[in-house]
């Protein structure tokens, strides 16, 4: 049986040529036993119409924010409850844009802000217009949200272009919604517990205009922020710079360096059940950060020599402290992976570490994508290439397997002092 059987999937369309495609996979949709409601875009209605839609749904297809039968009793607000999950296909640039900053101009927009369903946008539209800066960063801002973002097919594409752009078959389609969520064991485990997650990089000032730092963007680490927090974890998210937006439930502390992440984390960590490590910290220093830019030529040497001291080691520290959370590490290697993985996790005493290649670029630093591995006492499980967001949710499901029962019982420790 299909996980998608009896699901209630919201199919949202939006005015690009593959629109006409929806039939078809409204009519797959069904074959897999979901049962599916269709809300267009007023432009949609260009490229396929409610009355095709209705007759493959069996559903009367919605496209009125203001349709005075359907909002008497609020239709935006119950199709955003009546939906497991909404999938948006396909997905105009100007949907994406609207999506990412927020708007609420028509009934698939508004219902999108209201839900607390699994969202999918497959952006479907001519190459040019997909690899736009623009385009791209509005998607980039979507992943934030926790929106799965289906990647286009590359080919040709209706205006005639070669590109990405094309909108996925059917089978694709289906198979990003028919993706395991979060197991009801992993929210049970998660629920009430306190998580502390570090993202990002940090800046290590060199003078007041420069400063030393890596490529880490901090989406991995706030994916898991953001998938603790939506299984009801109290998530203290403390964030280097760059780091994006995260949801407002969500205790955020931004920072710069190395010594205010560590401060900050110490200050904050007595009642933390799970820490996971995901910053990438910098390991060392400038001595003496110069109180004044440095200006060229000071000397008559042509070397500027920078003294470097090492920064305290977080997650060390964490497994040192007096509160004894449980530890994940995240590891960022270029070479035998695995086996630095395995000795740093011993050498810091860490519950669990997770490590990825970043010299491979279709992964780690600044991709929106990632492959790793989760290595405990007795279990090292690969996870192959994905969004981030989903490795968020395959790791923490990992988390609530390997690590539960100490979770359980810091997290009862705490809710009886309480
Ligand atoms: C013939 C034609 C084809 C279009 N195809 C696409 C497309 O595939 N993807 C896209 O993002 N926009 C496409 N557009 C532009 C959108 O239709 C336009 O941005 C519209 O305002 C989107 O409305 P909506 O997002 O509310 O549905 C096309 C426009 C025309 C006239």
């Amino acid at each position: 049986m299909s996980r998608l059987t009896g699901q209630n999937i919201l199919l949202g369309i939006t005015a690009g040529v593959a629109a006409y495609k929806t039939p078809a996979l409204v009519r797959a949709l069904r074959a897999e036993g979901a049962e599916i409601n269709v809300v267009m875009s007023a432009n949609a209605h260009k490229f396929v119409t409610p009355t095709a839609l209705q007759a493959v749904s069996g559903h009367p297809v919605r496209d009125d924010l203001w349709d005075p039968n359907a909002e008497a009793s609020m239709g935006h607000i119950e199709l955003a409850r009546w939906a497991d999950q909404i999938l948006i296909a396909p997905a105009t640039a100007n949907c994406v844009a609207a999506l990412a900053q927020g708007q609420a101009y028509d009934l698939l927009s508004t219902l999108c802000l209201a839900t607390d369903a699994r969202v999918l946008i497959a952006p479907a539209m001519n190459q040019g217009m997909y690899l736009h800066p623009a385009t791209q960063r509005n998607l980039a801002t979507l992943k934030t949200f926790g929106y799965v973002v289906i990647d286009p097919d590359h080919g040709e594409q209706a205006c005639g272009e070669f590109g990405p752009g094309r909108l996925p078959d059917p089978n694709d389609l289906i198979a990003a919604l028919d993706q395991p969520t979060l197991a009801d064991q992993a929210v049970s485990v998660l629920q009430d517990l306190n998580v502390m997650i570090t993202a990002g990089p940090t800046r290590e000032a060199i003078d007041p205009v420069r400063f030393i730092s890596n490529h880490s963007s901090g989406v991995q680490g706030l994916s898991l922020a953001e998938v603790a927090n939506a299984a009801g974890a109290r998530v203290t998210l403390i964030a280097g710079p760059g780091v994006p937006a995260c949801s407002a439930e969500i205790s955020r502390y931004d920072v710069t360096s190395a010594m205010d992440m560590h401060a900050i984390v110490h200050e904050l960590l007595a009642d933390i059940d799970l820490f996971i490590g995901v910053a990438a910290v910098a390991d060392y220093r400038v001595a003496q950060a110069a109180a004044q830019k440095i200006k060229k030529h000071t000397s008559s040497d042509e070397h500027l020599d920078l003294r470097l001291i090492e920064n305290p080691d977080i997650i060390a520290s964490v497994v040192d402290s007096a509160h004894e959370p449980v530890v994940v590490g995240f590891a960022a290697e270029t070479q035998d992976t695995l086996k630095h993985a395995r000795e740093k996790r011993l050498r810091k005493g860490l519950h669990a570490i997770v490590v990825n290649d970043v010299s491979d670029a279709s992964i780690g630093f600044n991709s929106p994508d990632n492959a790793t591995t989760f290595i405990c006492d007795n279990e090292e499980v690969f996870f192959e290439r994905q969004s981030k967001q989903e490795m968020a949710n395959k790791l923490l499901q990992q988390i609530a397997e390997t690590l539960g029962t100490e979770l359980a019982t810091r997290k009862s420790g705490h809710l009886k002092s309480e």
